[in-house]
């Protein structure tokens, strides 16, 4: 079986350029995850979409109160914005970048430059948009030149995004690219020997695949990344995520 039409040439019927090289995938024939999905049907129960918080959205604006003009490291020296997150954090998927670049951090929103256009194909290809996953990055505030955040950096913003997570409660987490990676699952393999299987953050999945700006450099990795969306498109049918708008009470 090929794959289907929609997921390689979009909502409009465009040919698109991502999916050429990958063509020959189907999501219907996607992986067996041995065991997985009934170990996790069993252990974690995945909130109800009937009884989604409301409090989830008042709870991230109270964090992002707490947060405030937050000088917690040097990053703070030269940002304009801090890029807490956006999206919709109650649809159950939180995608979890490395830190805002600099458009990001000239509007304040996540994923809005290249690498964002990007991942928006990337998600539309698996019938997923900016309004049924929520995207934030371990750092929230621009490392200069768009360098990797250090260690200390990465330490000191660490906990706004625990609690994000803690708030969110997320059925799913997929994490873009080495740093954030490592930082959520807490290893220190490269991301081509995490990525390929669900790895955990305390009880949630999580999905670890290529960065999309090491996309737009590297044509060889829109493969992997590909076999990385169809697992992670099978494990939130599975999990019956993600949670629209109209699931919520
Ligand atoms: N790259 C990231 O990791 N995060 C963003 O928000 C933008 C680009």
């Amino acid at each position: 079986m090929s794959c289907n039409n929609r997921s390689r040439t979009g909502e409009a019927g465009r040919a698109d350029p991502f999916w050429n090289s990958v063509a020959s995938f189907d999501l219907d024939e996607i992986f067996v995850l041995p065991g997985w999905i009934s170990k996790l049907r069993g252990e974690r129960s995945i909130p109800d979409r009937n009884v989604i918080s409301q409090s989830i959205d008042s709870e991230l604006k109270a964090l992002k109160t707490r947060v405030g003009d937050c000088s917690g490291c040097r990053l703070s020296a030269e940002r304009n914005s801090i890029v807490f997150g956006g999206g919709n954090p109650a649809a159950g998927i939180v995608i979890i970048g490395e830190g805002p670049g600099a458009n990001e951090d000239k509007v304040g929103k996540p994923f809005v430059g290249r690498a964002g256009k990007l991942l928006d194909r990337i998600l539309g290809a698996i019938d997923l948009d900016r309004t049924s996953v929520y995207i934030t990055n371990i750092v929230k505030c621009r490392p200069p030149g768009n360098r990797t955040p250090s260690r200390d950096e990465t330490a000191a913003c660490l906990w706004i995004l625990e609690e994000q997570i803690k708030i969110m409660n997320p059925g799913v987490i997929l994490t873009l690219g080495a740093p954030a990676s490592r930082t959520i699952i807490g290893s220190t393999d490269g991301i081509g020997k995490l990525r390929g299987s669900i790895h955990r953050y305390g009880e949630i999945p999580v999905i670890p695949t290529y960065h999309p700006a090491a996309l737009l450099r590297t044509d060889a990795l829109r493969r992997p990344v590909w076999e990385d969306m169809k697992m992670l498109k099978q494990l939130l049918r599975e999990l019956g995520l993600p949670r629209t708008e109209q699931d919520q009470v």
